[in-house]
């Protein structure tokens, strides 16, 4: 048996996806696809360092080890051809705290932040939340898939208030990997209109093995480029519990910026715990990932045949990164209520449903493909089963 087919119980662990349940869906049993985490065990390798380092029982306050910046170091070089400095790293408690961070240090309140909708709804909350503006580049819908829209994006940055962009790359929820022209285009527009770029790249490891590679922005920008990079360990080896993540830059004033704004709150992120599980990841998790990967890319593919034979009115586009899948469902003629009503109550599938991703989003909803083969197997039977009784 494939390892990622075997059904582990994650209710009553507190898991966000299982035992909000309730709360969000309004009934148990829905089966959860929604919440972006993977219901498959972590790498043996981050298991075996969580349990070494509880198994000494003093957890007092923890340094950050070289060995921790070491191993990000290494996995992005090697796997990314991306060389990053020990000076160019801050540690972060996670990557939607560092967007609050970013948006308090680089705009001022009322300043207005660049985001491309339909995107992850932190992308939005992080800016209202700060008092800053929301400004809308929506991606492009294409008969092959999302693409930017370039010329809007630069109209976006025209004023003088337009402080910074907020890119997702790969892109959650429509899984595009972004190509190098188009990042390319992105820091051009960034350097006439003084933009500063946070390039959220927390999927970067997702990408699946028969599309094109992920380019990591900050290989093709100049290193006085105001370009700063989220990424962690989080979403590659299914430990997002563990809450930290790392800020690359190679522009100092910047990295220093985002630095002063996790000083002022005094935000300790250094716990024992999380370190152990990041470094074993990025030093041991790769081939974990790969088979990960090859399992997610199987997956991916027999759901979208189900989806096309057997969900009449939904449809979907190949994902290249994530394992995020974009279900087009405005086929249905549900309004967004009715199609929230239509998962919950007539399928019992648990989604994100997509108008929470911003306005463009509106008839879509988001399934999570991280969840064993029977699983999404059950769940697309039940959605075929609620369709036949529309
Ligand atoms: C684009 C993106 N950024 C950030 C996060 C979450 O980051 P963290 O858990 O480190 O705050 C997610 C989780 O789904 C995500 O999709």
């Amino acid at each position: 048996m494939n390892r990622f087919d075997q059904r582990i119980d994650r209710a009553g662990t507190q898991a966000v996806k299982l035992d909000a349940r309730d709360k969000v869906f309004g009934r148990e049993d829905v089966i959860p696809l929604w919440v972006a985490d993977m219901d498959f065990a972590a790498p043996e390798a981050v298991t075996r360092a969580l349990a070494e380092r509880a198994a000494h029982p003093v957890y007092g306050y923890t340094l950050f080890p070289d060995s921790l910046y070491q191993s990000l170091q290494d996995w992005f070089a090697t796997r990314h051809h991306w060389t990053i400095e020990r000076s160019q790293i801050v540690m972060a408690p996670g990557v939607v705290p560092s967007l609050h961070a970013a948006a308090m240090a680089f705009a001022a309140p009322g300043e207005g932040i660049i985001i491309q909708p339909p995107v992850y709804p932190p992308f939005f909350s992080a800016i209202e939340k700060t008092g800053r503006r929301v400004v809308e580049n929506p991606l492009l819908e294409t008969a092959d898939g999302y693409r930017m829209d370039l010329e809007h994006l630069e109209q976006c940055a025209v004023p003088s208030d337009t402080r910074l962009l907020i890119l997702c790359s790969p892109h959650n929820p429509v899984g595009r990997v972004w190509r190098d022209g188009e990042l390319e285009a992105v820091l051009a527009i960034a350097r006439r209109h003084d933009l500063v770029v946070l390039s959220d790249e927390i999927h970067c490891d997702l990408v699946f093995p028969d599309k094109p590679r992920h380019r990591v922005l900050a290989t093709i920008a100049n290193p006085e480029d105001p370009l700063i990079t989220a990424v962690a360990p989080s979403k590659s080896f299914n430990m997002p519990g563990l809450g930290l993540s790392a800020l690359v830059s190679a522009n100092r004033e910047v990295l220093g910026a985002v630095q002063s704004e996790f000083d002022r709150w005094h935000m300790p992120q250094c716990h024992p715990f999380s370190i152990a599980g990041f470094a074993a990841g990025y030093r041991e998790g790769g081939p974990w990932l790969d088979e990960l990967m090859a399992y997610l890319q199987g997956s991916r593919d027999e759901v979208l045949a189900t989806i096309r034979q057997r969900l009449p009115g939904i449809r979907a586009q190949e994902p290249e990164g994530s394992y995020l899948l974009w279900l087009d469902c405005r086929g249905l003629g549900l309004s967004n209520a009715e199609l929230k009503r239509f998962f919950v109550q007539e399928a019992a599938v648990g989604l994100n449903p997509g108008y929470t991703f911003g306005s463009q989003g509106s008839g879509f909803m988001r399934l999570n493909l991280g969840s064993p083969r029977p699983v999404l197997r059950e769940a697309l039977g039940r959605i075929e089963r609620a369709l036949g009784r529309l």
